[in-house]
């Protein structure tokens, strides 16, 4: 494991008057998997809409790699190796497959590597592969999930950021979904950020977690430490 890449400094963010965010900081390490945790209403797309550049912070910093990024664009930070893959999987219906990951890989560096981004993204999902030529609209839930990674695969990045792509989906889908994450992490290198309300599935798979009640981290910790801990397992365990 590297050192560490992203690192969120203290970010309050607000919608008008409203405060989402109140002083949020976590690091991310090069080639770990690190999980956002949190109950509906958390702030944890806030938080991942702060780091793509969706979302400016009133106060605190995105730092990459060493550099403040926290007034950098949105697309800028996909070029810099920052891929997000939003709620609700941001797929384009009415265009195909192929057209949905062509339209994805619009920075420089993705499109010089396209011919060899959808080789891998169609040998990682083979039901992709297969039904290129259809409607993204068409496909089942678990497809356009699928589909949504690919998206942010072909981009090329460094930090992969998912935003609940369990949500939705039957339980042996949603599992393998966020089990997913090793293996891009294990034979892609990559480095995942992943958000969810599934925390037991995502305790399983993550090196470090964070825990964001109300806009505000409230444990972190290795999933053993969570595990032990009393409010984690009441609150979201159910045990
Ligand atoms: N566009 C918006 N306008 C106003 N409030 C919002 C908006 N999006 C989210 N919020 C509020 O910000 C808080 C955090 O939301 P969100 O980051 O979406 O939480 P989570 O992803 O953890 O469910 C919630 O209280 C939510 O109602
Ligand atoms: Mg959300």
């Amino acid at each position: 494991m590297g050192g560490e890449i992203l690192r969120v400094e203290s970010i309050e963010v607000f919608y008008g008057e409203f405060q989402a965010l109140f002083g949020v900081s976590f690091h991310v390490n090069e080639g770990e998997i690190v999980a956002l945790l949190g109950s509906n209403g958390a702030g944890k797309t806030t938080t991942l809409r702060t780091i793509s550049g969706l979302l400016v912070p009133r106060r605190g910093r995105i730092v990459w790699k060493g550099s403040d990024i926290t007034h950098v664009p949105a697309y800028k930070r996909v070029e810099m190796g920052i891929s997000h893959v939003p709620e609700g999987r941001g797929i384009f219906p009415k265009l195909t497959v192929y057209e949905n990951l062509r339209v994805a890989a619009y920075t420089k560096r993705a499109k010089e590597k396209f011919q060899e981004s959808l080789e891998m993204v169609y040998d990682l999902f083979p039901r992709l592969r297969e039904r290129r030529n259809q409607l993204a609209g068409t496909l089942s839930g678990g497809e356009q999930q699928m589909l949504a990674i690919a998206r942010a695969l072909v981009q090329r990045p460094t930090l992969l950021m998912m935003d609940e792509p369990s949500l939705g989906l039957a339980p042996k889908l949603a599992k393998e979904v966020i089990m997913l994450s090793r293996r891009l992490r294990d034979e892609y290198g990559l480095t995942i950020l992943l958000v969810e309300q599934n925390v037991k599935q995502s305790l399983k798979v993550a090196d470090r977690a964070y825990v964001l009640e109300t806009g505000r981290i409230v444990l972190e910790g290795t999933p053993e430490e969570l595990e032990k801990n009393p409010k984690i397992r009441e609150a979201y365990l159910g045990i």
